[in-house]
């Protein structure tokens, strides 16, 4: 359960920055500055921040076509780790989406990366497949679908 006293709101051109420090810490292959500023800014792509005593610890983000809509990332701080953030921030982000006539939420993910799967399955994605080799030699994606409505 995420503790009390956090802020989830859109992402804003100002936390550019702080979501590319994010990825940096986090991900492989992060994503570069043009790619979060479309993220923050496109009317056809969601993302959210999850504030924690006035600092962005978290982020997640997703684009959407029609009625369905990938999620590309979800990151939190490795500090603040385990506490419920990426939970709440995907509550929100999937609550967002289904009111914005999302009918259908997929997404890839390393099929080694417990902790991101975990997530994944708590707040009710399912498998449906498996890409060979998507990140790299031996390293499959498990893709995962989630209906809205
Ligand atoms: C995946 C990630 C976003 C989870 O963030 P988080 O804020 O720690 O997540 P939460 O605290 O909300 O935990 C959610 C669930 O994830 C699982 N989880 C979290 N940390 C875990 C760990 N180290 N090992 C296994 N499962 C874990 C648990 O099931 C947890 O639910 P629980 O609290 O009921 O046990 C975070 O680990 C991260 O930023 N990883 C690097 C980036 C990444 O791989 N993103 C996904 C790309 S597809």
């Amino acid at each position: 359960m995420a503790e009390p006293g956090i802020i989830i709101r859109p992402a804003e051109p100002e936390d550019i920055d702080r979501i590319m420090s994010l990825e940096q810490g986090s991900i492989a292959h992060p994503w570069d500055r043009k790619e979060i500023a479309a993220l923050v800014s496109s009317a056809n792509k969601k993302c959210l921040v999850l504030q924690y005593e006035d600092r962005v610890v978290s982020y997640a983000g997703a684009e959407m076509v029609l009625d369905e809509c990938n999620i590309g990332n979800i990151v939190t701080d490795r500090e603040y780790r385990g506490r419920g953030f990426a939970s709440a921030l995907m509550a929100a982000l999937l609550e967002e989406l289904a009111k914005s006539g999302i009918a259908k939420v997929f997404l890839e993910v390393e099929f080694d990366n417990a902790p991101a799967i975990a997530l994944y399955e708590r707040v009710g994605f399912e498998r449906y497949g498996q890409r060979r080799d998507y990140y790299g030699k031996g390293r499959d994606a498990v893709l995962m679908s989630k209906a809205l409505c």
